[in-house]
């Protein structure tokens, strides 16, 4: 078959320095002759050079790679030179939208070793292993609201969830298919005690699609109660569904417990195929140790085994998983390396 052609977006801060090393790493497991790539500058600079921060022909072209590796997109909280959340809305939210990710996949695997902040009674009650699937194009994050008496002491801003069963369905059948090929345990985390309209949805779609999958046991947690098991007994959950900005924030949480945000990766997955997939770490632009070469670029080459997975290709994904635990094995008690040592340490062990 043809060879597959990547989108790659670097982006901001270390954006472009996590993803040298992911693509280093790919070309080292399936050699660089097995994909080609198309690098596009986007991100503050463009935007500050161009007034454009995505133009409906840079989305076309993107859209017709088979996948996109992204880096990470946006300016240091704080900065006055952008705005807040413009390039977040317009690059990163625009492409997940646009392209109908509907799964956004986050796992977390806790490599024994590993620096956490979990209690050593909790790291040795058994292996910490679980995706969290992230509904990626509903929920708080459609823009749907707005703000009336802007300015004055009556001023009401509104931001409105928008769940739909067909969003919902789509990204639940997957949790449960994930769910069905893993350990057969399947978590929906809401917060249907107070949202009632959505957590109805999800609880019913849940039940609906349960009928096809009765090999799959289910459960259920409010978030706020997530955040415990967490850290308490993170062991319970094998695959996790949830809403979109539910499943922002565990999936912090997630990359803090199991090693920090540094490790963490993930694919926004459009599942009918249509559109391209992308892949991109966790962790944002980290503009707080940009240049310096202390991004670890860890959770973008784990993306990397995410992309494999969704190619075809699971036992080349398994190799970079397995270079990557081996290299966080070799970390305890080393010096610390640069973003390049990382990526060449993994690439030789891949
Ligand atoms: P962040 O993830 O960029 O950084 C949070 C903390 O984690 C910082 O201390 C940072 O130094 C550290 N960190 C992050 N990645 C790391 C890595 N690979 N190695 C070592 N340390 C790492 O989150 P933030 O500071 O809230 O956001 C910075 C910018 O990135 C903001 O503009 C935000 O909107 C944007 N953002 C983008 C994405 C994305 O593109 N997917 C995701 C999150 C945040
Ligand atoms: C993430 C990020 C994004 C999100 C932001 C930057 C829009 O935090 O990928 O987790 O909220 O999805
Ligand atoms: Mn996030």
């Amino acid at each position: 078959s043809a060879v597959p052609e990547l989108a790659v977006i670097g982006g901001d801060g270390i954006g472009p320095e996590v993803t040298a090393e992911a693509l280093k790493v790919l070309g080292a497991t399936i050699g660089s002759d097995s994909f080609t790539t198309r690098d596009y500058a986007l991100g503050a600079e463009h935007w500050k050079a161009t007034g454009e921060v995505l133009s409906d022909e840079t989305l076309a072209s993107i859209s017709s790679a088979d996948a996109i590796v992204l880096g990470a997109v946006g300016a240091a909280p704080g900065s006055t030179e952008v705005p807040s959340g413009l390039l977040e809305r317009g690059l990163l939210l625009k492409l997940r939208f646009a392209l109908d990710q509907g799964v956004n996949l986050r796992p977390s695997v806790w490599y024994p070793g590993t620096p956490t902040p979990l209690a050593p009674e909790v790291t040795s009650a058994g292996p910490i292993d679980f995706v969290v699937c992230r509904e990626g194009t509903e929920g708080l994050y459609c823009g749907n609201g707005g703000v009336v008496r802007a300015g004055t002491p009556q001023e009401i801003a509104t931001e409105v969830s928008i769940n739909t069963a067909f969003g919902v369905e789509r990204v639940v059948r997957d949790a449960f298919s994930r769910a069905r090929a893993r350990r057969g345990r399947l978590t929906l985390v809401h917060k249907h005690n107070v949202l009632v309209n959505a957590g109805s949805l999800w609880r019913r779609v849940v039940e609906e699609v349960a009928a096809d999958f009765p090999d799959v046991e289910q459960d259920y947690l409010h978030v706020d109660a997530v955040t415990i098991a967490m850290v308490r007994e993170p062991q319970r959950f094998d695959v996790i569904v949830t809403d979109n900005l539910f499943g922002d924030i565990i999936t912090d949480l997630a990359g803090a417990v199991t090693g920090g945000i540094g490790l963490a990766p993930s694919a926004n997955i459009n599942t009918s195929g249509q559109f391209p997939s992308m892949f991109e770490p966790v962790h944002g632009s980290a503009p707080d140790i940009a240049g310096t070469g202390r991004a670890d670029p860890t959770a973008a080459i784990s993306s990397m085994a995410l992309l494999l997975d969704h190619l075809g290709r699971p036992a080349d994904a398994d190799r970079i998983r397995a270079a990557v635990s081996a290299d966080i094995a070799s970390r305890l008690g080393a010096s610390a390396r640069t973003t390049s040592q990382i990526g060449d340490a993994v690439a030789a062990l891949v």
